[in-house]
């Protein structure tokens, strides 16, 4: 799936561009320190967790105590669960993109940070998504992640419009009823059936698994982030819970199975790929299971409510905008069709989506350890690293670097229109610049264009069936909780 885009081509100048003031900012020792060992990073955990304020709160207080971007600090889950929890946070716009560039950070182990899950919740196999570009089987695997991509290429568009057809159709039905509608656990029915229909022309509703994909997933992955998660309980239940013995493996054994045999039956064409890749077909099937339900489910699971979240809560006037100019453009452009020549003459609608992608980044965290002794910019100071240390990242601090971008903390639909492209080179929800290309030689998310590609979907059938909607916003574990409080059919 590719979805042309100019700024897919347009060459993206290196991103040490973010400039201040000083031209050599001087040398200074990282600040912060990681405590006591054991009791440290306790303290740590409990104060980002259950700390006024939260995650968010951590990272800004010791922005401001330390007067840096740059600093150590211990990340959950500390002890028991991670061996070493010690970090370098990088919170800036000028020093986080470091994480990207896999000639100084090795991206081995540490997708989900400073613990791994046990493979035993993979199959046995270290997937894809923890491997280093350096290990051989990484391009392989990454390469079979292109071909279940490209090969769903022509049904994403179809697949995609009758779903959620489906979805709207039930969201309607349930809100004529009482007069509200949930959206997350229709809308990840609707996510797993979108994706079994496009990556492999199978409905899973008419397979074994019938309707229990999104339960059996969302309890998968809950043990494989648990470590890092918090369900808003008590500290006292959740530390000895989640946070300091690893959920033990066997109890999940029985769903994961009912999953794995969902893909081994309906992924066939992409396993006879990965035979001719030289994969074996175990570790094809596992990793198969890992790219939909973690990395595309899961990630639609935030994605798709935050979306309704940020245009439900931008309001009429821009959803009036949206709906006018997308219903132009299919008119127009797709001859009364949702194409992708249409949809490239939806300036707003696509800023909107990377606006939404900046401001929110999906997956908020991301993790790489210094290949060799390093010095690490922040626009005010440069920072050296010693080899084997750990480098994290919070992307939504990045994301919101008030140096780079204009009213960094505010919703601007139109941010990204015109001119505003030239910004594009700092949105980075994909672990890399949005003008830069995933390949097999770097960690950037192997479905890139196809998030871009469905979560535009998502806001054109929006605007194709109702002027405006209106939700209501909670959170949750992973993301936003939304209900849907009303929805105004088009008029036009
Ligand atoms: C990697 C985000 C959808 C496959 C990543 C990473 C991020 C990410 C942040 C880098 C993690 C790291 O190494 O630090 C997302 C989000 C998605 C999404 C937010 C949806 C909203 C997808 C889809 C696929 C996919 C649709 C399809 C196969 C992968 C793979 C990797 C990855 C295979 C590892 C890449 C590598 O090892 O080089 N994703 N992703 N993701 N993603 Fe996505």
């Amino acid at each position: 799936v590719t979805v042309p885009s100019e700024n897919q081509s347009a060459a993206s100048p290196a991103l040490n561009e973010v400039t201040i003031s000083a031209d050599h900012p001087p040398l200074r020792v990282i600040p912060g320190s990681y405590g006591i060992p054991f009791f440290g990073p306790i303290k740590d955990r409990l104060q980002y967790f259950y700390g006024t304020g939260g995650p968010v709160e951590f990272f800004k207080s010791r922005v401001q105590e330390f007067r840096s971007t740059v600093y150590r600090t211990n990340m959950p889950p500390g002890p028991f669960i991670s061996g070493d929890p010690k970090v370098i946070a990088l919170l800036d716009a000028k020093s986080f993109p470091t994480l990207f560039d896999v000639s100084k950070v090795e991206k081995k182990d540490v997708f989900t940070g400073t613990y791994m899950p046990s493979t035993k919740l993979t199959g046995g196999y270290r997937v894809l998504s923890y491997l280093d570009p350096s290990e051989a089987r990484h391009a392989e695997l990454k390469n079979l992640m292109f071909f279940m991509l490209k090969s769903s290429s022509s049904r994403v568009i179809p697949q995609f419009e009758s779903t959620y057809t489906e979805l709207f159709n039930t969201l309607e039905i349930q809100l004529d009823k009482t007069g509200e509608a949930p959206f997350n656990d229709v809308g990840e029915q609707a996510a797993f059936r979108f994706l079994g229909r496009a990556y492999f022309e199978v409905n899973p509703e008419d397979t074994k698994i019938g309707k229990d994909g999104p339960t059996l997933i969302n309890k998968w992955v809950f043990f494989n982030l648990s470590p890092i998660l918090t369900l808003g309980l008590p500290w006292y239940i959740e530390e000895p819970l989640l946070h300091t013995f690893r959920l033990p493996a066997f109890l999940i054994q029985k769903s994961y199975q009912k999953l794995y045999d969902y893909f081994l039956s309906a992924a066939t064409t992409v396993i006879e790929q990965a035979e001719n890749l030289g994969i074996p077909k175990d570790e094809a099937v596992n990793n198969i299971l890992f790219a939909v339900c973690f990395n595309t489910f899961g990630g639609m699971k935030i994605l798709f409510p935050s979306t309704l979240k940020w245009i439900g809560l931008a309001g009429e006037n821009l959803q009036t905008q949206l709906a006018e100019e997308i219903r132009g453009a299919i008119k127009s452009y797709g001859g009364g069709m949702v194409t992708m020549a249409a949809i490239e003459q939806m300036p707003l609608m696509k800023s909107v989506v990377y606006e939404i992608l900046r401001i929110d980044p999906p997956v908020t965290f991301q993790y790489g350890r210094a290949k060799r002794d390093l010095t690490i910019e922040s626009h005010d100071a440069v920072f050296n690293v010693k080899e084997g240390e750990m480098l994290f990242g919070y992307q939504p601090f990045a994301t919101k670097d008030p140096i780079v971008f204009d009213r960094p903390e505010e919703f601007v639909a139109d941010r990204f229109v015109g001119d505003g492209e030239k910004l594009l080179k700092y949105v980075w929800w994909s672990n890399g610049p949005e003008t830069e290309i995933t390949t097999v030689e770097n960690k950037q998310c192997a479905g890139k264009s196809f998030v871009v590609l469905i979560t535009r979907l998502f806001v054109v059938e929006i605007f194709r069936r109702y002027d405006s909607f209106t939700v209501d916003v909670a959170t949750s574990a992973l993301g936003s909780s939304i209900t849907i409080t009303s929805l105004k059919k088009a008029s036009t």
